[in-house]
């Protein structure tokens, strides 16, 4: 196991100081995925980072149904959305592995579809829901 770093957020404001300080230690290559129930904060972790991208304003939306949505940021943004993959080998089919030795970031929602090819450099965030406003992020950085 790597570096891990717990942060409790109580409010969607104290979410984006997170997302903000987070953002930095991103950059072209880098691969972050998320294990977290639905409704726990991911898309909105994302779209706050995709922000931090960005002078202007962005559209963020889970790609539920179509796996994958590319922003127009600074550093290109790969957002995947998995719930609705079977298995590693419909990402691979669909040449989405591609995306991992990109010139982008890829931020990887419902990861644990794909565990077996994730790159091992990924940095990994886990979400617990503790109540109506408040989560647990935990943040485990490849060694
Ligand atoms: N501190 C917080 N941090 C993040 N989200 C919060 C927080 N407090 C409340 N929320 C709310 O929780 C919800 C999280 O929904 P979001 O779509 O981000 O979850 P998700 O994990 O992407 O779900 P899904 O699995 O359906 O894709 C949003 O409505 C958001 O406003
Ligand atoms: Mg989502």
């Amino acid at each position: 196991m790597g570096r891990i770093e717990k942060i409790i957020s109580s409010n969607l404001d104290e979410t984006q100081k997170l997302a903000y300080n987070f953002s930095k230690n991103l950059k072209a290559g880098s691969v972050v995925v998320f294990f977290a129930p639905l409704g726990a904060g991911k898309t909105t972790f994302i779209k706050n980072i995709v922000q931090n991208f960005s002078k202007k304003n962005i559209e963020v939306t889970s790609p539920t149904f179509v796996y994958m949505n590319i922003y127009d940021t600074e550093t290109p943004i790969y957002h995947f959305d998995l719930y609705r993959i079977k298995n590693s080998s419909d990402f691979i089919n669909f040449g989405f592995d591609e995306y991992f030795s990109n010139n982008g970031i890829c931020l990887i929602e419902w990861a644990e579809n794909i565990l077996d090819i994730l790159p091992k450099n990924s940095i990994k965030i886990n979400i617990n829901h503790l109540g109506k406003n408040k989560r647990e992020f935990i943040f485990e950085y490849a060694s």
